[in-house]
């Protein structure tokens, strides 16, 4: 017994030296220090000891074990420090941890209210559940205008249809000029609603940034600047404008904006469907009647105002043509902007 115990023990002192980080440690326990390991192997062999040798050969063994216990002892505090810190492999490859990030049509919104107001605007925002003076009266809608029909509008209160879900943020724009005197300055950006199918160009729920500026002497000239300015920095510095006339109740003249594609750079491809031109806003001067109805005298002041889809820009940037992939959290699709 006693000649066993030796050689065991030269061997264990082998493999103490061979600890140096948390693996060999672990190595070494699971070798020796387990219910199959060397060490319980010892213990077991008591049992063939002859009867008279079994109280010398029992302390032997068990000064044995105590042995290898407080060598294992010394290295596992010597790795994991007697502060009981874990151990760190400083090797060993890093666990990444998964982390969220910003939804695209948030980034996107970031990013264009940080031009406009590093351009002099301020943030505006108003209620989603709007009234029709907000959503349409004072925005110089004619009360049978097609849009305030239900087939287009959702309305909050069955009872009642001068409640409803805002279906722009031109709405804000009334609540802004009604609380403020020029000069207004104004980017707002919001959630907006349609009674509309949901289909792969459009859902009943969407985003728009609205922007307004009334002061003295404001011109089309302004308005034009102010788009340009916005949509080199957003989309291309190179790009080329058209605007096209258009029409909307609550501004006169109304244009659309057109800007050379910002892919192919007018050559024609796929996100521009071929044509060479993004339409990029809706936008005008606004109406003198709208000035009238929000108490801003159209004789000293004048404005002009824009308003554009997010979700459009976004699936432009990204170059995807299904809009509801923005709203199924895909990570693939999430991760691409
Ligand atoms: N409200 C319009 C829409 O939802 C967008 C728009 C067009 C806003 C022209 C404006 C504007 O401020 O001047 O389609």
């Amino acid at each position: 017994m006693r000649e066993h115990i030796e050689q065991l023990r030269a061997v264990i002192e082998a493999d103490l030296a061979q600890i140096t980080n948390a693996e060999t440690l672990e190595q070494f326990r699971l070798t020796h220090m387990v219910r199959k390991g060397t060490v319980q192997k010892l213990v077991e062999s008591l049992r063939t000891v002859p009867v008279a040798e079994k109280p010398a050969a029992g302390s032997a063994i068990n000064a044995f074990r105590s042995w290898v216990e407080d060598e294992f002892q010394k290295r596992k505090d010597a790795f994991e420090g007697s502060a009981g810190v874990l151990l760190v492999d400083v090797a060993l490859p890093a666990r990444n941890a998964t982390r969220g990030s910003i939804h695209p049509i948030t980034q996107t919104v970031n990013e264009i209210v940080d031009i406009f107001t590093s351009m002099g605007f301020e943030v505006a925002d108003g209620p989603d559940v709007e009234d029709d003076t907000h959503n349409f009266e004072k925005l110089n809608f004619a009360p049978d205008h097609p849009a305030r029909d239900m087939q287009d509008t959702f309305f909050v209160d069955s009872e009642r249809n001068d409640l409803l879900l805002r279906t722009h943020t031109s709405s804000v724009q009334i609540r802004v000029m009604e609380n403020m005197q020029p000069p207004i300055r104004c980017i707002m950006p919001g959630r907006v609603y349609r009674n509309e199918a949901v289909s792969a160009r459009s859902l009943a729920e969407f985003h728009q940034v609205e922007g307004l500026y009334v002061d003295k002497g404001v011109s089309m000239a302004d308005l034009k600047g102010t788009i340009t300015a916005f949509a080199k920095r957003f989309y291309d510095a190179d790009a080329r404008f058209r605007f096209r006339t258009s029409f909307f109740p609550f501004t006169e003249p109304s244009a659309e904006v057109d800007m050379s594609c910002f892919l192919c750079k007018g050559q024609g491809c796929r996100i521009c469907k071929h044509t060479g031109w993004l339409e990029i806003a809706g936008c005008g001067m606004v109406h003198p009647n709208v000035l009238s109805a929000c108490g801003i005298d159209p004789e000293v002041y004048s404005g002009f105002a824009f308003g554009f889809g997010v979700e459009r820009v976004v699936m432009m940037r990204m170059g995807i043509d299904d809009i509801r992939l923005l709203y199924q959290n895909d990570l693939r699709v999430l991760r691409q902007l």
